[in-house]
This record gives C-alpha cells, sequence and structure tokens, in this order.
C-alpha cells in the first residue's frame, strides 16, 4: 500500500551560536493509511522534533518529508497544516476562553466555514469522542483530562485532515482516561481511515500500535512489523 506520509532520509539539526544539536539523522520510514504508530525513544531521542517535521511546523536541514509522494518542500506547508495534518499534544492547547464547543468550531471557521455549518459539525464531532451535550457550552478548564483530550481530539478532526499526529498525548491522563483516548485513536485508524502517529514513554499505550518505531540519539533504530 502506498504511504500517505512518509520521511526520506530526513536529518535535523539545531543550530545557535554555541552549538548544534544533531536531533535527527538519516531518519527514512513510512506511514500508511489506517495505522496506528507508535514512536517510542528516551528523552531526549528526537520524537518531538521528528513529530514537527511530520507535522509540516518545521523544514528538515535534510531530506524530505512526502505528503502523497510529494515532498512538503513542494506543496505549500501551510495549507498541508490547515488541510491534512493535525496535531493533538501532551497539554490539549484548547483555547480557554472559548467554549469546547467554539473550540472545535474554530478550525471550521478558519477554512471558512458558515458559523451555523461549524456548529452542526462541532455537536456531531463532540458525539463522535463520547463527549456529553452538557459539557458543549462549558470551558475547557471546567472539564477533566481526559475530557479535555477528546475536545483536542474533536478539534483535530474538525480540520478534515486523516493524518493525526500525537505527542503524549496521555501523558497527563489517568490509565482508565488513557484508554478511553487510546482506544478512540486506534479506532479513528482502523475504522475511519485516518492515520495516527503517536509519540509515547508508556507500553501500554504502544502495545496497542500496529506498529512501533525507536527512536535512539536521532536514529530510528528498529522497527517492529
Ligand atoms: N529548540 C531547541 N533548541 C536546541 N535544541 C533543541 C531544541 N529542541 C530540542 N532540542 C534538542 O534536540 C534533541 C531532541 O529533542 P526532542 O524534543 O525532539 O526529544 P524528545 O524525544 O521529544 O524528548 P522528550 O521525550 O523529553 O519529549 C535533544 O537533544 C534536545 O535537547
Ligand atoms: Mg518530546
Amino acid at each position: 500500500m502506498e504511504a500517505v506520509l512518509s520521511a526520506n532520509n530526513v536529518s535535523y539539526s539545531y543550530v545557535s551560536r554555541y552549538q548544534k544539536v544533531d536531533a535527527l539523522k538519516n531518519v527514512t520510514c513510512s506511514f500508511e493509511k489506517g495505522k496506528f504508530y507508535a514512536i517510542m525513544g528516551r528523552s531526549g531521542s528526537g520524537k518531538s522534533t521528528f513529530l514537527s517535521l511530520l507535522a509540516g511546523l518545521d523544514t528538515p536541514t535534510s531530506g524530505e518529508i512526502l505528503f502523497e509522494g510529494k515532498s512538503l518542500a513542494e506543496i505549500d506547508r501551510n495549507k498541508y497544516r490547515k488541510y491534512h495534518a493535525s496535531v493533538i499534544c501532551q497539554s490539549f492547547n484548547l483555547f480557554q476562553l472559548l467554549t469546547v464547543l467554539e473550540n472545535v468550531m474554530y478550525p471550521m471557521e478558519l477554512q471558512g466555514a458558515k458559523r451555523r455549518d461549524a456548529r452542526i459539525k462541532a455537536a456531531e464531532l463532540l458525539a463522535e469522542v463520547g463527549l456529553d451535550e452538557s459539557k458543549h457550552n462549558k470551558f475547557p478548564q471546567m472539564l477533566s483530562g481526559g475530557e479535555q483530550q477528546r475536545v483536542a481530539i474533536a478539534r483535530a478532526l474538525a480540520a478534515g485532515g486523516k493524518i493525526l499526529l500525537a505527542d503524549e498525548p496521555t501523558g497527563n491522563l489517568d490509565t482508565a482516561n488513557e484508554r478511553i483516548v487510546v482506544n478512540l485513536l486506534k479506532a479513528l485508524a482502523h475504522e475511519h481511515g485516518y492515520t495516527v502517529v503517536v509519540v509515547t514513554h508508556n507500553h501500554d499505550v504502544a502495545a496497542q500500535a500496529d506498529r512501533i518505531y525507536y527512536m535512539k540519539d536521532g536514529v530510528l533504530e528498529y522497527e517492529r512489523p
């Protein structure tokens, strides 16, 4: 099957006046439609750096990231971020001054959707992630961590892209909520055709993945089929 997303000999260095950190070294791998991937590895090994390149938030120092076979260097990276790839992070990053519903409406409004349509679709997405309607008009801080992460997932889905990139999505959750969130991400991959990539330190989370990649000192060292 053709890869939706791939990295071709990707290296990345953080360069400052005083030092250069080679965070990624010749990373090559691919991600297919409908699959759930985990990336593991020690702190500082380069996982978040890799995820931000996959998300088009930054560009490789050398090598390329390909979306549906085309280099992100050739396609509009802003478009890619707006329409194709969404990022979910550990701290949820919801807009605290917007309600739950408004948070999920936001990506659609950014794409020019009518407020009314965005509201209807946002309510559908919140139902899909299992968030009760009574929570729609609350502010994020009034929700539990698990609920906030589900709102963040609904917001990621609202953009309509089929690539979900999550950095420690269960890092702030207890075991029960961790399970809910992982099962949700897994279902999005297996039942709805999303390509899901999760960075995690948690072996229980990684055990749910179709494939686990290990990052070691910037090298993608080992993959389990
Ligand atoms: N903005 C930055 N400037 C300079 N060096 C950085 C920067 N961000 C990360 N690094 C360095 O790049 C390397 C990879 O960092 P990265 O954040 O990708 O690791 P990680 O695997 O996500 O770690 P963690 O599990 O702690 O989140 C580390 O050596 C880190 O110190
Ligand atoms: Mg990280």
